[in-house]
């Protein structure tokens, strides 16, 4: 149980921030989202779905990408609860041009 509560500390500590530098860098790119679906296809589909609401999660990333795209970027980069981390495994264009797709869905 302490652990938990330092790791929940720890994550407000870094939400609190505000957004990281690659997070800042993501946003500032221009996306193509012909680039990204199949990216979107590789990395994302068989958990979000092809049209960015079904799959084996619950979450609307369609929805997400319009409303909230800060909030996407951040995800990919750190990972979610259960959601793993894409740092390291897509570039910041890529990940860019897999927002562009999730906006258009
Ligand atoms: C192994 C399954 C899995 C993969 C692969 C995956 N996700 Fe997720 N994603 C999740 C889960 C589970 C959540 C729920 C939040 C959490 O884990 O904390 C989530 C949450 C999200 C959210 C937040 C939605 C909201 O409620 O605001 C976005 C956006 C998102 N994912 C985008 C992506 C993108 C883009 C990719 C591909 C680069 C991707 N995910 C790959 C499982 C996955």
């Amino acid at each position: 149980m302490p652990r938990l509560v330092l790791a929940l500390s720890l994550l407000t500590l870094a939400m609190s921030c505000g957004p990281s530098p690659e997070v800042e860098a993501i946003n500032a790119l221009t996306g193509v989202a012909a680039t990204g679906q199949p990216l979107y296809a590789t990395n994302c589909q068989t958990c979000h779905g092809a049209d960015g609401k079904s799959g084996t999660t619950m979450r609307n990333v369609a929805a997400t990408a319009k409303s909230n795209p800060t909030r996407l970027i951040s995800i990919v980069v750190i990972g979610g609860f259960s959601m793993p981390s894409f740092s390291g495994r897509l570039s910041n264009q890529e990940v860019a041009d897999i927002l562009a797709h999730a906006k258009s869905l």
